[in-house]
Order: C-alpha cells, then sequence, then structure tokens
C-alpha cells in the first residue's frame, strides 16, 4: 500500500461531525469534537457510543448470540486526547509510517464520533475467521459496516480491520453493502 504519501493533505474540518452519516478519514478531521450523547454498553461501562449506535449495537449483539456468534467490545469511543496517546505510542513503536496503515491520526478517527466500535470474540483477544464471516454478512442489518476491508485499502488507507464496526443506520449500511463500495466512495457518490 501507498503509505501516507497520498494522504493527510488538503484536510478539510468537519463541519457535520453530529450527524449519522459523517465521514472521517485521512483528509477529514473531526478536530477537538465530542459528541454529547454518549451511552454506555452493557456490559461494560467503560465502552461508551452514540444513543442510537448503542442501541443498534446491542441488537447486532443479540442477533449474533442467536447463531452462536459470541462478539464483544474492546474499544468503541475515543477521545481526541486518547487518540493521540495511542497514536503517538503506536509511531513510537512502529514508526509513522507504519503507525499509519492501522491507526488514524488524532481527529482523523472514527472513534471520536461515537459511531464504531472494535469487536472481538468472546473469550479471545481477536475476532474469530467466521465470526468476522458473520458480521461481514448480517452486520448491515443491525446499522453497522465493515468498515475496513482488504479490497479498499488503497482508498480507506489502512489495512484490513474485520473488527471494526461503523454505524450508519440500517438503510445506508445496506447501501454500502449491496452496491460494494467503501463508505468513503459512497458518501462521494450519495452523500455529498
Ligand atoms: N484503527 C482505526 C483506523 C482508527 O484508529 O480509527
Ligand atoms: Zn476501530
Amino acid at each position: 500500500m501507498n503509505k501516507n504519501i497520498k494522504f493527510y493533505i488538503n484536510i478539510k474540518t468537519i463541519e457535520n461531525p453530529d450527524t449519522y452519516t459523517v465521514l472521517v478519514n485521512k483528509f477529514r478531521s473531526l478536530k477537538e469534537y465530542e459528541p454529547s450523547d454518549l451511552k454506555s454498553l452493557s456490559y461494560n461501562e467503560k465502552y461508551k457510543l452514540r444513543e442510537e449506535a448503542a442501541c443498534a449495537f446491542e441488537e447486532l449483539v443479540n442477533a449474533a448470540k442467536k447463531d452462536h456468534i459470541f462478539i464483544r467490545p474492546y474499544s468503541a469511543y475515543r477521545s481526541f486526547a486518547y487518540q493521540t496517546k495511542i497514536y503517538n505510542e503506536y509511531v513510537k513503536k512502529d514508526g509513522q509510517d507504519l503507525a499509519d496503515t492501522y491507526s488514524a491520526r488524532p481527529g482523523h478517527s472514527e472513534h471520536q464520533t461515537g459511531l464504531a466500535v472494535d469487536v472481538w470474540t468472546e473469550g479471545q483477544e481477536e475476532i474469530l475467521e467466521k465470526d468476522a464471516k458473520w458480521l461481514k454478512e448480517n452486520a448491515y442489518k443491525y446499522g453497522f459496516i465493515v468498515r475496513y476491508t482488504k479490497d479498499k485499502q488503497e482508498i480507506t488507507g489502512y489495512i484490513e480491520e474485520p473488527w471494526h464496526l461503523r454505524y450508519l443506520g440500517k438503510e445506508i449500511a445496506k447501501e454500502v453493502v449491496e452496491k460494494k463500495l467503501s463508505y468513503d466512495e459512497y458518501y462521494h457518490l450519495y452523500i455529498k
């Protein structure tokens, strides 16, 4: 992947950070935005999403359970300050070029919107392949998409993240999946 040469240029400040369809990527910054309706997820108080996304996520987890898929959140809302902290740690560990392939710079993470959640298989420190497959095939029914896929790495600027779910609402999540687009592409074609 072409690392950060073509990214983080002509950065725009996001004007509508509170909309559920907000596009956050390497060209669009949330600055220090904080959502006002964060709600703790029922499994663990420390993980929060915006209210509608939190309800939808619980619906997804319950539906997965019926299919014997047990998933748990391990990261949800992250503040600008927290993203700064972890991004700096990754840069220190791996160097900026590599860190940029898997971590957003502060202001550029979907986690800061309160609409993104990372999930693991219960009892594991990863997402098992069968569970990732279930998410790929079913998450849209609850309003989520798997945001960073292998086939869209050049567009998103991130390596594949089968664990990172982004809430968009049921209607748009379904369309993004049906059209086989990254959310970046979908946004520019249908939302902007
Ligand atoms: N790992 C994703 C890209 C983030 O840092 O938001
Ligand atoms: Zn994530």
